[in-house]
């Protein structure tokens, strides 16, 4: 039997607990320790789930000789500092979306991370997703050929966090581009086989959320008037191989799906994908005849976001690669940052390295 890995988590919020069914499901780990700023929601969740090793201030987990993973998820702002400092002392990091709010954090991440020899992932819970999963397989094996061009979007009819370390730029970063552009962005690129972004012409704006009147389905809560982050964004992103994506993003948006739209269509030379439905389109060039046809999904063991969790202990356990690693993180915030970059500029922006 291998070393059970002992977890500490930063920031025990929202997010936190969704990752707790994946800590308590892993042969591999069990979660001994949080930390929070808050010292109301630390103590309500020691109490819900039993961890009595309780710290406001997280270098005393880092200090901590028994702990061997930091589960960071605080505010995006944070995720650096507190990864790096976690990794320096030792810990194997699985660390929220955004890695970073921009590539320079990232690339100091993934430097943390090489001179310790520690493990870095970053919690893209849909590619654990049963769908992305088949789809991957399926594009990987060839059916689509060479991808050179994607369609993706993550669209919210009136669904703004209205929550300081989403809506105020000093803790995020930004809005629905690096909060939710940033899931359907990772899943993209992943899928098309992350190819190297170059060039971006991006927006990122408010039309709506500074609006009088302007409220969220989050708990019909109105929208503080001194929100500095936009609530859309949109971009077109040329990569090295060649290959175009157009990407859009909101918060709050006049858009015909109640709730959330979210989806991707990949444009292949063999073939084309949409996901999540993971229908697959081919042609048929002797027949002359289009074909539509949908994959095979088995039931998803687990929430997605429990089932990254033992994806990274089972790694640490057997040596193997981080599941989801830094570098594709990296490329992913070169686009997102290379969106704000275009908006102030009022252009196409080089991107990457
Ligand atoms: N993967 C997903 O689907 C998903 C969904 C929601 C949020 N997230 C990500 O998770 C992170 C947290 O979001 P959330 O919804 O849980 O937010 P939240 O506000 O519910 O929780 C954040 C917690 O972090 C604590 N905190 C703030 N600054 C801290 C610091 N410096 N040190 C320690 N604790 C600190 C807060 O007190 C709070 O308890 C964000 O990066 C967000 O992007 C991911």
């Amino acid at each position: 039997m291998s070393k059970i890995l002992k977890v500490g988590v930063v920031g025990v919020g929202g997010i936190a607990k969704t990752h707790m069914p994946g800590w308590a499901a892993s042969e591999h780990a069990e979660v001994v320790a949080g930390s929070d700023i808050s010292a109301e929601a630390l103590e309500n969740w020691g109490a819900v789930y039993g961890v009595t090793k309780l710290a406001s201030d997280p270098a005393e987990l880092f200090r901590d000789p028994d702990i061997d993973i930091i589960d960071v998820c605080t505010p995006n702002r944070y995720h650096a500092p507190i990864s790096i400092a976690a990794l320096d002392a030792g810990k194997h990091v699985l660390c929220e979306k955004p890695l970073a709010p921009t590539p320079e954090e990232i690339e100091a991440m993934i430097a943390a991370r090489d001179r310790t020899g520690k493990l870095l992932m970053t919690a893209q819970h849909f590619r654990f997703r049963g769908d992305s999963q088949a789809l991957k397989a399926e594009a990987a094996a060839g059916a689509l050929g060479e991808v050179y061009h994607a369609r993706s979007w993550m669209l919210r009819r009136g669904w703004l966090p209205v929550r300081p370390g989403f809506i105020y730029k000093k803790h995020s970063g930004g809005g629905p581009t690096i909060d939710v552009g940033v899931h359907i962005l990772d899943l993209t690129l992943w899928l098309m086989g992350n190819p190297q972004p170059v060039a971006v012409s991006g927006v990122a704006k408010a039309p709506l959320a500074l609006r009088e009147g302007a409220f969220s389905q989050w708990r019909l809560d109105p929208i503080p008037q001194d929100m500095d982050v936009e609530d859309f964004a949109a971009a077109f992103v040329r990569f090295e191989n060649g290959a175009t994506l157009v990407l859009e993003t909101s918060w709050l948006l006049h858009h015909d799906t109640p709730g959330e739209d979210t989806q991707i269509w990949l444009y292949g030379t063999e073939g084309g994908c949409h996901w999540p439905s993971t229908k697959i389109l081919e042609t048929n060039y002797e027949t002359r005849q289009f074909s539509n046809r949908f994959l095979q999904l088995t039931q998803d063991k687990m929430e997605p976001h429990a089932l990254e969790c033992v994806a990274f202990a089972k790694a640490i356990t057997e040596g193997a690669p981080s599941p989801v690693p830094a570098e594709e993180s990296l490329q992913v915030q070169q686009i997102l940052d290379g969106i704000y970059r275009s908006e102030r500029e009022g252009g196409e922006v080089r991107v990457g390295p």
